[in-house]
C-alpha cells in the first residue's frame, strides 16, 4: 500500500478536514458530545452491517486508505498479537458499538468502555468542552455508559471473531459504578469483568478517571492490591492492566510499578486526563464563562503531553524493561508517538489528537514510525521501545 494513499483529495483525511475542520477550529458551534454521538451512531450501524456488500465496499475503501500492514510494526504482548502499536483510547467508544470496525480505521487495537456494572447517565451536560486553540479538551462525562450487560449484548450482536483471531486487539476498560460504595468497589469491578472476560483480549482496571468521586483513591497501593487480588480470583481473567492518572507523584508511580510486578499485572496504561490545569488555569470556557481553574473535569490533549511523557519515563525506569507500558496523552504526530515509544511505551493510544487531526493521523503515525525504524537501522518496533533513540528528520 502506498504510504501517501491518505493524502489524496478524496481521502478520509481530506474529507474529514473539509467538513469538520471549520467546526474543530472553534470552541463553540457544534457541540462536541453531540458530534461524537452522531459519528458513533453511524459507525455502530456500519459495524453491525460490515459484511453487507455495500457497507463492506465502503469499509474496504476506508481500510485501503488508513491501514498499514507491515510485520515490523507487529508485537506480541501479554499473549495478544498487536498488528501495529497505535490504538484507540478508552472513552470514545464507551458502549463498544463500533468494536467490529476499529481495525478498518488503521488501529492495531481499540479499548472500549469505561463500562460500569450499573448503567448510568453520567454528569449533567454540558460536560465536554473543546479548547480549539490549545488542541485540548476538558471533560467531566462521569462514566456515562449503558452498563456491563448492555455492552455484552452490543458486542455479541456484532459477531466479533473470538479473542486472538481478530484483525485488531480488543481491550475492555472497567470502572466503578457511581452508586457503589468505595469499600464494595472490588465486587463491582469483578461483576463487570466476570461477564465480559470471554470477549476481552485484555482488560483495564480504570482507577484514574477524575470524574467519579473517590475513584482515584483506589490507586493507593493497599486498595489497588485488594482490587487486583479480587479480580484475579475470577474463574477466567484476561490479561489485566491498570490505568493511572498523570497527577500521581513519583513515589506513587514507583509504587504502582512495584505492585504491577508483584501482582503479575500484564501492563500499565499511562495516563488518564489531568485535574491539573497545566498552565491553562485562567483560560475561560466560552460556553460557561468560567475559567478552567473554576471548572470541574479532566484535561486531555496537547497540554497533557509533557507530563504523560514524564510518567512513561518514570514507569520504565522503576519497572525495568519487562513490564509492557501503553503511552497515552497528547499524542498527535508520528514524532510524539516515536518519542513516547522510545521513552518506554510498547504501544500508544490516541483520543483528543485523533479528533482534532482526523482519521489519517493513524497512517501518518505508522508511516512515520516505519521511516524512523529505517533511519535507525532497527528491524522491529519492539527494538525501538525504551531505546531512547531520537526522532531523526
Ligand atoms: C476520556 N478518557 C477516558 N479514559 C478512560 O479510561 N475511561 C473513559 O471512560 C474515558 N473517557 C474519556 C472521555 C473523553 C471525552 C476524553 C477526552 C477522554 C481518557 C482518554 O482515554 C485518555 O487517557 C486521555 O484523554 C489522554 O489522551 P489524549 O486525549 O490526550 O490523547
Amino acid at each position: 500500500m502506498s504510504p501517501s494513499s491518505s493524502a489524496g483529495p478524496l481521502s478520509s483525511g481530506a474529507f474529514y478536514q473539509r467538513w469538520l475542520g471549520p467546526v474543530l477550529a472553534r470552541d463553540d458551534g457544534l457541540d462536541a458530545e453531540q458530534l461524537s454521538r452522531t459519528a458513533l451512531t453511524a459507525l455502530g450501524q456500519a459495524s453491525l452491517r460490515r459484511r453487507w456488500p455495500g457497507v463492506s465496499t465502503v469499509l474496504d475503501g476506508v481500510a485501503a486508505d488508513l491501514q498499514r500492514r507491515d510485520l515490523r510494526l507487529e508485537q506480541v504482548l501479554f499473549g495478544c498479537r498487536f498488528p501495529n502499536p497505535v490504538g484507540l483510547a478508552a472513552g470514545f467508544d464507551k458502549n463498544g458499538v463500533a468494536a467490529g470496525i476499529w481495525d478498518r480505521f488503521g488501529f492495531g487495537f481499540a479499548e472500549v468502555g469505561t463500562v460500569t456494572w450499573h448503567g448510568q447517565p453520567g454528569n449533567p451536560k454540558p460536560r465536554l468542552f473543546r479548547l480549539a486553540e490549545e488542541q485540548a479538551a476538558l471533560n467531566r462525562m462521569g462514566f456515562n455508559n449503558d452498563g456491563a450487560k448492555a455492552l455484552l449484548k452490543t458486542l455479541e450482536r456484532q459477531r466479533l471473531d473470538p479473542p486472538g483471531r481478530r484483525p485488531a486487539v480488543l481491550g475492555i476498560n472497567v470502572g466503578k459504578s457511581k452508586i457503589t460504595a468505595l469499600e464494595q468497589a472490588p465486587d463491582d469491578y469483578a461483576a463487570s469483568l466476570e461477564l465480559l472476560s470471554p470477549l476481552a483480549d485484555y482488560a483495564v482496571i480504570n482507577v484514574s478517571s477524575p470524574n467519579t468521586p473517590g475513584l482515584r483513591d483506589l490507586q493507593d497501593t493497599s486498595q489497588l492490591r485488594r482490587l487486583v487480588e479480587r479480580l484475579r480470583r475470577l474463574p477466567a481473567c484476561p490479561p489485566l492492566l491498570v490505568k493511572i492518572a498523570p497527577d500521581l507523584d513519583d513515589e506513587s508511580i514507583d509504587a504502582v510499578a512495584r505492585l504491577a510486578f508483584e501482582e503479575g499485572l500484564a501492563g500499565v496504561i499511562a495516563v488518564n486526563t489531568s485535574l491539573n490545569r497545566l498552565g491553562l488555569e485562567q483560560r475561560r470556557l466560552s460556553q460557561t464563562g468560567r475559567t478552567l481553574a473554576e471548572e470541574a473535569g479532566g484535561l486531555s490533549g496537547a497540554p497533557l503531553r509533557q507530563r504523560a511523557q514524564e510518567v512513561i519515563r518514570r514507569l520504565r525506569a522503576s519497572a525495568g524493561p519487562a513490564l509492557p507500558l501503553i503511552g497515552v496523552g497528547g499524542i498527535d504526530s508520528a514524532q510524539l508517538a516515536w518519542e513516547r515509544i522510545t521513552a518506554g511505551a510498547s504501544l500508544v493510544q490516541l483520543y483528543t489528537g485523533w479528533i482534532f487531526q482526523g482519521p489519517d493521523l493513524v497512517p501518518r503515525i505508522l508511516d512515520g514510525l516505519l521511516l524512523q525504524l529505517d533511519r535507525h537501522g532497527l528491524r522491529t518496533i519492539a527494538e525501538a521501545s525504551g531505546s531512547g533513540l531520537p526522532w531523526q528528520d
